[in-house]
This record gives C-alpha cells, structure tokens and sequence, in this order.
C-alpha cells in the first residue's frame, strides 16, 4: 500500500546573526512533527529554509562590509550547523537565493500580472524595513509601527500591486468552510474581524528604491516585494512551474504551515490569495505558534539568561533542550524562558523520573538477576493497573499529538513514566528480592518495568531523537519490532530473559545554584567581550572609511573657548584631572582624561576648546559637563587644543 503523504513546514528564516533559542522554538517543533508522522508510517516532506532578499539583509550586509549574498551565504552555513545539532531532520533546505526558487517567483509574478492580478500604479505610504511592511498612516501607532514600535518611512514610489481585495470573500468562505484552518482556533476570528471584514487594500508587491531581491523580469526596475518572493518557497521547492512537477504534484497541498503568531497574516491572507489566483489547492492547516519571552518580553541576546541556542545544546545536550521547548511551554501560547526553569525541568522531568526508572530498572535486573531475567514469572497484584494506565495513554498521546499539543502529550508520557515509578514502590523489588519464594514476582515486576520503558522510549522518540537509542542498548532492544509505534500497542514484546546492563546515566543532575552562577559569570564575560569588539570594530572601521557627515551634521556639536580656572588631581583615578572651566559667565566642572601630559594645576589661565552641548555624565562619583578636546598620537600622547590668541574671550563659539 502507498503510504500516506505529510508535508510539512517551517518558515524561513531571515538570515541573522542574532539567533536564540526562540528562533529554534519553531522548527524543534516542525521536526517533532515530522518524526512523528514518519513513524506513523507517514511519506513525510519537511522543508525548512533561509528568507534572503530585502532592504533588511541589504544594510545588515552593508553595515558589515559584504555583499547581500556573502553576508545570507555566511549565515546560512551557521543555521544548517545550528539544525544539524539540534537534530533538525529536514527533508529540504530552500534558498530564496536558490536559481529555481528565483525562476518560479519570476514566473509567478508574470502569470498574475498577464491575467491582470497584478497591475502597475503608484504607492505612498509608511515601512517598515524591519518588519519588511507597509502600513497606511492611520494604521500607526504613535507614528511608529504597528508590529514591532520602530520608526517607519515614508515611501512614494512606482510600484506593482496585486489585487489583495478581489479575494477576500474567497478567502473569508474558506476559512467558515473549514473552522480548523487556523490554529489555535482564536487566530481565525482574529483574521477575520480584524482584517478580511475590514476590507482588504490592493498589496504593493514590487519595489524600486532598493536591488537586493528578484528582479521583476519584465520590468528591471523593480524587485518583487519579500512577501511575495519568501511565501512562494512552499511551493517553487516542489518544483512548481518547472518540468518535473512530481513532486509538487504528491505533496501539495501542505498539510500544515508552521509558523509564528506574528507572520499568520501574511500566511492566512496574503498567500491563500495567491493561490487562488493561480488557481492552486489552499494549504490545509496553518499552526500560529507563540513566542518564548523573558519576563514577559521579547528575547534578545542581552536579557541576562543565556539564550544562544548552540551554547545551550552544548551545555545540556539536544536531547534536553527539545524537552524543555516543548514541554515547558503550550504550543499556541506564548511562554516563560529562563536557565532557571529549563534546569528545573532537567532535574526534576529527565535526571529525576525518567533517568532514574531506567537506571535503577536496569540496575535492579544486573543487582538481582545477574543482569538476565528468568524465564518464570509469577503475576504481582499491581500488574493490571499497570498495563491499563498504558493502553489508556497511548491514544491520549496520538490525540495530542495529532493535533501538535506537544506540550500535552509529554505530560502523558510523564504520567506513565511517574505511574511505572510507582508500580516499582508498589511491588517493592527490594524486599521481594530477600524471599526464594517471591523470584517469580520479582522478575515479572521487573519486566513490567522494562516493558512500560520500551513503550515510553518509543513516544518519546519524536522529541528526543538521542535518548531512546541510550535506553535501548541498556535493554538490549535493537531498533525493528519492538521499536515501531505500533508495538507500543502490544504488552510483552521483550524476550522473556531480558538481558540489562546499566549504562550511561542519560540526564546527570545539575547543580541550580553552583550552574545558574556559572552562567551569569559567562554572560558578563562575554559580555565585556563583546563591547570591545563593537569598540574595536568601530575604531577599524572609523580609521579604514571616515564615515562622511553634513554640515548640519556638524553643526550640532556646539563648541566654545573655555578657561581653565583649575585643574586638580582626582583621587583614585590616574588618568584624570578635574578642571573648573569659565565659560563666559559660566563656570562648569569638566574631568579630563589628560593626567599622562599635564601636571594638576599646568592648564590653568590657558584657553581650550570645550564640546559645550555633550550630555552630561557621572565620572568618579561627580557630574561632568562637557568635553575639553585634545589630540592624541598613535602612541597615546596628548596635547590639548588651545587658541591662537592666549588671551581668547571665554565663552565664545568655535565654527
Ligand atoms: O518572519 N519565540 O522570519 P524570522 C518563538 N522570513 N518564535 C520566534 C521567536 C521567539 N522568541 N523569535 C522568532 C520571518 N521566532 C520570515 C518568514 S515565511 C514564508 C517567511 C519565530 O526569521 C518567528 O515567529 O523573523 C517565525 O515564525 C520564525 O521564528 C522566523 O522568523
Ligand atoms: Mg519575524
């Protein structure tokens, strides 16, 4: 029989140099999926891939002195190395830089705007180049975006326009036809009261001010807005629109679109429009997951946790850190991060109740047995409600999992993982162990055990792609029979001598307080690490290219003369020296990193120049107001700019 197709997908990312273990959230989930349906006996396709035209990778690129495509090529080759680790099993990585991913755009583009579904005219309006959106003015909030709190800009240019509002009833219908389309099932009321019903405004789908993106082939001076080129992935990495169609043909439509809570939009209107208009199947399911906060905010790389996913794997394992994704936080909901609860679960959910009942399982076995069960066995009480606390769970698990309640189905697992800890209190191995009489309840307890493991292992397979090989050498299980999902459905799989050694502990325990120390040690020292690299870079940069400025530009750095009254040492500091300054009428104190060339109190009755409106800034536990400029050599010797006329009136501007 032919397998049943699965196609799955994350979105793809914008290539930054950012990432943190939210942007890993979306596709750990995806391939939890995706393992899952595989071992369903699912045909599955899983794509995940890299968003890499727009304004936003053209200034990060030029910021950092490369091209759009060396910059997306470096970042790239750390995302694939970051999935490798993380155990992403992808079935295929798009480029959006990919030759065949551009052909198909470009043929897109040419179909909508042959059939008149896109149309050129002119745009004014706001963007957003971070959010890579336009908003109309009383769409902002404060003047800002709407989406993320940035400044926007205002944008008039030519444009090509796709007509957005001739489907909104279409899309409306498809979504009241089929209530599951949108998921969590909120998301699509969201949809439609706030966007359809409104009523859609025709998508400005090309641009001219900027040329890192796909060329508009008939019309070179556009590029195809990123929406546009990054929503087609799904579609032009089958092989739409090429001559081998076949694989487009077996898995379109997707059966379901991962994505963030903040792209739904994009996913549940922009892009069902264009496949109806070229006239395709519309995706089944699009899953709007939540995002990991800190504290209630958005996750950055400087928020005192540490959040660099490969630092993270590193650290704990893979294994760990997909548990705690998907457990810790509802799928739909937005969710707490912290080293604090992730060390937490560790402890308590792996090394804890999981680690420990395959330990002492396997322990118990080599303890009592010699390390191979015997053949007779003799029934415990506790037996029954054992083996129907596991014919009760599996479907739970299949139902939760069905519907990517990832979180739920864990917690299942975990009360079969919990209920076999307390059949072994139950039957109490240890005082069974003292009596010849009892080996026959022994060593049926103990396969009990070993047998409730092995199903365990087995669902826990899509989120833990490491652990249940680890289990499985301890019990001498090869992969095969007693490894498919289906054998969970049958009790006594295990040969009757099982044969166990106790293998590596699978989560050792950590330490909270001597750990979460340890972390906050190395994000302050990275930290530092960090800001002397900007500095230095800065500094790199300044001498290669002095970056140009207006005279406007200068002109707000407002200079004056100013004399020096004073000018003392300052205790506890080596290089400065605390000055009064007369500025005219006024007199201000001014420290001054000059103690290397200037002797307290030689400065004084000299004229020098001030920068009169710096902000002013705390130094050795005292204000300082402003700046007395000086010159400094390549070996750090300093002289400070002084007037011509020594007798110079104070207070006057410098231009
Ligand atoms: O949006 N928690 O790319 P992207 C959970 N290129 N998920 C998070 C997260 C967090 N803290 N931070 C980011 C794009 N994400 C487009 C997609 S698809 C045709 C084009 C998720 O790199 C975010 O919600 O900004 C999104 O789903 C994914 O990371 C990629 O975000
Ligand atoms: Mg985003």
């Amino acid at each position: 029989m032919e397998k049943e197709k699965f196609y799955i997908t994350t979105p793809i990312y914008y290539p930054s140099d950012k990432l943190h273990i939210g942007h890993s959230y979306c596709t750990v989930a995806t391939d939890t999926m995706a393992r899952y349906k595989r071992l369903r006996g699912y045909d599955v396709m899983f794509l995940t891939g890299t968003d890499e035209h727009g304004q936003k990778i053209e200034r990060i690129a030029d910021s950092q002195n490369m091209t759009p495509k060396e910059y997306t090529d470096k970042i790239v080759t750390g995302i694939k190395e970051l999935w490798n680790k993380l155990g992403i099993s992808y079935d295929k990585f798009i480029r959006t830089t990919d030759d065949y991913h551009i052909a198909c755009v470009q043929k897109i583009f040419k179909k909508l705007y042959d059939q008149g579904d896109i149309y050129k005219s002119s745009y004014e309006g706001w963007y957003c180049t971070p959010c890579e959106s336009f908003f109309t003015e009383h769409q902002l909030v404060d003047g800002k975006c709407p989406d993320c709190g940035r400044d926007v800009e205002l944008l008039k240019e030519e444009s090509y326009f796709f007509r957005l509002s001739k489907y909104q009833d279409r899309i409306i219908q498809y979504m009241e036809d089929n209530k599951d389309f949108l998921q969590p099932n909120t998301r699509q009321n969201e949809m439609i009261n706030n966007f359809l019903k409104p009523g859609l405004e025709d998508l400005a789908v090309s641009r001219t001010s900027f040329k890192w993106g796909i060329p508009v082939d008939f019309d070179l001076n556009h590029v195809v807005y990123v929406w546009v080129d990054a929503l087609t992935n799904y579609i032009s990495a089958l092989g739409y629109g090429t001559e081998d169609e076949s694989l487009f043909r077996k898995y379109w439509p997707a059966d379901v679109h991962v994505v963030g809570k903040e792209i739904v939009r994009f996913h549940s209107i922009i892009w069902p429009a264009m496949l109806i208009a070229l006239d395709l199947p519309l995706p089944k399911k699009i899953f709007g997951h939540g995002w990991l906060v800190i504290n209630g905010g958005k996750m950055s790389k400087s928020v005192g946790n540490v959040v660099d996913p490969n630092v993270l794997v590193d650290k704990y394992g893979v294994d760990a850190i997909r548990y705690f994704l998907l457990r810790e936080i509802a799928f739909g909901q937005d969710g707490n991060f912290s080293n604090e609860a992730l060390i937490q679960r560790i402890n308590s959910d792996l090394a804890n109740d999981l680690g420990n009942l395959v330990s002492r399982t396997a322990g118990m076995i080599e303890k009592y047995f010699g390390g191979t069960l015997p053949k007779d066995r003799t029934e415990t009480p506790f037996d029954a409600d054992l083996k129907a606390t596991v014919a009760e769970i599996i479907p739970k698990v299949e139902e939760k999992m069905d519907n990517m309640f990832f979180s739920d189905a864990l917690i299942e697992i975990w009360n079969l993982i919990r209920r076999t800890n307390k059949y072994i209190d139950e039957t109490q191995p240890w005082i069974l162990c003292k009596d010849e009489e009892k080996k026959g309840e022994l060593a049926n307890a103990l396969y009990h055990v070993a047998e409730s493991i092995r199903i365990v292992s087995i669902m826990i397979k899509p989120f833990m792609p490491n652990t249940p090989e680890k289990i499985w050498a301890s019990f001498g299980i090869k992969e095969g029979e007693a490894t498919t999902w289906e054998s969970t459905k049958t009790w006594g799989i295990l040969p009757a001598e099982l044969k166990a050694v106790k293998g590596e502990t699978l989560f050792p325990r950590i330490d909270m307080k001597k750990e979460l120390a340890e972390l906050e040690a190395a994000i302050k020292a990275s930290q530092a690490t960090n800001i002397a690299n900007q500095q230095k870079k800065k500094e790199e940069k300044e001498d290669e290219y002095p970056a140009e400025i207006t005279i406007d530009d200068f002109c707000k750095v407002q200079l004056k003369v100013g004399e020096v009254l004073e000018s003392k040492e300052v205790e506890g500091s080596t290089k400065l020296l605390r000055n009064v300054v007369k500025l005219g009428e006024e007199e201000r104190v001014i420290f001054s990193g000059i103690k290397s060339a200037y002797a307290p109190g030689e400065l004084v009755g000299k004229r020098v120049v001030v920068a009169y409106n710096l902000k002013p800034r705390k130094m050795m536990g005292e204000m300082s107001y402003g700046m007395i400029l000086c010159a400094e050599d390549a070996e750090g010797k300093l002289s400070v700019l002084t007037t011509d006329d020594k007798e110079f009136k104070s207070g006057s501007g410098i231009s």
